[in-house]
């Protein structure tokens, strides 16, 4: 492979051990090992996602590499070193909690960083690279992949620290978007393996919006859509320390919505349904999601869903779907 790139991968390499390292082993990283003792995090599970600590200094990352024989300008190009308009070199992730992002093969190609002190942001992460294209990589699918195809299965969160306590509570079939939307890209990665999905974001509003957008691309993408949800706006994170691990799994996991369930209360949200109009404009929503689905007997389960919901006829609402169903085609 390109000389270049298998150079920033070296450097990947040597600093996620450095930062493992300091994280484990030294008194410069033991702020960023108290942040991750105090959420609850073991220290076999450190290990296993090589977390680590980049101390607050400018130049101990560059000095670093230097000595190893890295040349700092390739260092930027990998995202690993900043560049200032006084012509300086230094660190970029400074004293900050670093997690490796590794590809699908297992090896970092970027960092993501999170501050220990509530300095924003809140996650510093590496830029995008000819190594790291944020939009083609799952956080974790290295290690979940045999899960996923063992259990038919797949769990989508929003961060890493999701996917991470899901882990160490035995739930290792988890992956992550870092905090961007999901792409077409990665959502045909995803069906390329798996058939259900479970979507498993913040069950805040950003993570409600987000869910309802992954939906629809993964039900594009030929899935089988499964939405979570938290109650009191939680993540998985917090759920899983708060509720712990089995709890978890049967009160959110096992408890998850279908795609249709999902879908009407998400229509629901935006909607007064007291007032006509809105009750109307809901229904018309409902029938074209219900109009979209092959099956007849969940077709049906739908219809007679809604008709009882709104004291309606079951023939009415057929008919509409018939006639939306010959205009699609
Ligand atoms: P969240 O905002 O939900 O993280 O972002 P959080 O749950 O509060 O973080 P913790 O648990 O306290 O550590 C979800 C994901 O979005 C990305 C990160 O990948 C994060 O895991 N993100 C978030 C960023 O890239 N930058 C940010 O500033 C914040
Ligand atoms: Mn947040
Ligand atoms: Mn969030
Ligand atoms: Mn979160
Ligand atoms: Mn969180």
């Amino acid at each position: 492979t390109n000389p270049e790139l298998q150079n920033v991968l070296e450097a990947h390499n040597w600093l996620t051990k450095l930062y493992h390292h300091l994280l484990r082993h030294t008194k410069e990283g033991k702020d960023g090992y108290e942040l991750l003792l105090k959420r609850g995090v073991t220290e076999e599970i450190i290990d296993t996602f090589q977390l680590g600590f980049a101390p607050n200094s400018n130049d101990f990352t560059k000095k670093f590499l230097e000595n190893k024989g890295f040349h700092p300008q390739s260092m930027v190009k990998g995202g690993l070193l900043s560049y200032s308009e006084n012509g300086l070199y230094h660190d970029r992730f400074r004293g900050r909690v670093i997690f490796p992002i590794r590809n699908h093969q297992g090896k970092t190609v970027a960092f993501a960083g999170r501050s220990i002190n509530g300095k924003d942001p809140k996650y510093l992460n590496s830029p995008e690279t000819d190594l790291f294209q944020k939009g083609k990589l799952l956080y974790n699918f290295d290690l979940a992949r045999s899960e996923i195809r063992k259990l038919g299965e797949v769990v989508l969160f929003e961060g890493q620290m999701d996917v991470i306590a899901a882990y160490q509570a035995g739930i290792k079939h988890g992956i992550a978007t870092l905090g961007t939307a999901i792409t077409d890209n990665q959502a045909k990665l995803i069906r390329r393996y798996v058939e259900r999905v479970i979507i498993c974001y913040d069950s805040d509003d950003a993570g409600i919006e987000a869910s309802f957008k992954a939906s629809q691309l993964l039900k594009k993408s030929g899935c089988e859509v499964r939405v979570a949800s938290m109650k009191d706006g939680l993540d998985p994170d917090d759920y899983i320390r708060t509720y712990s691990g089995e709890a978890f799994r049967k009160e959110v996991l096992d408890a998850s919505a279908t795609y249709m369930g999902f879908i009407m209360q998400y229509f629901k949200r935006g909607y007064n349904l007291n007032n006509e109009g809105d009750q109307l404009a809901y229904i018309e929503k409902v029938l074209d999601e219900i109009s979209k689905m092959d099956k007849p007997l969940e077709r049906e389960f739908y219809i007679k869903e809604l008709a009882t919901e709104h004291d309606l006829s079951y023939e009415s609402l057929e008919k509409e779907i018939i006639d939306r169903r010959k205009k699609q085609g």
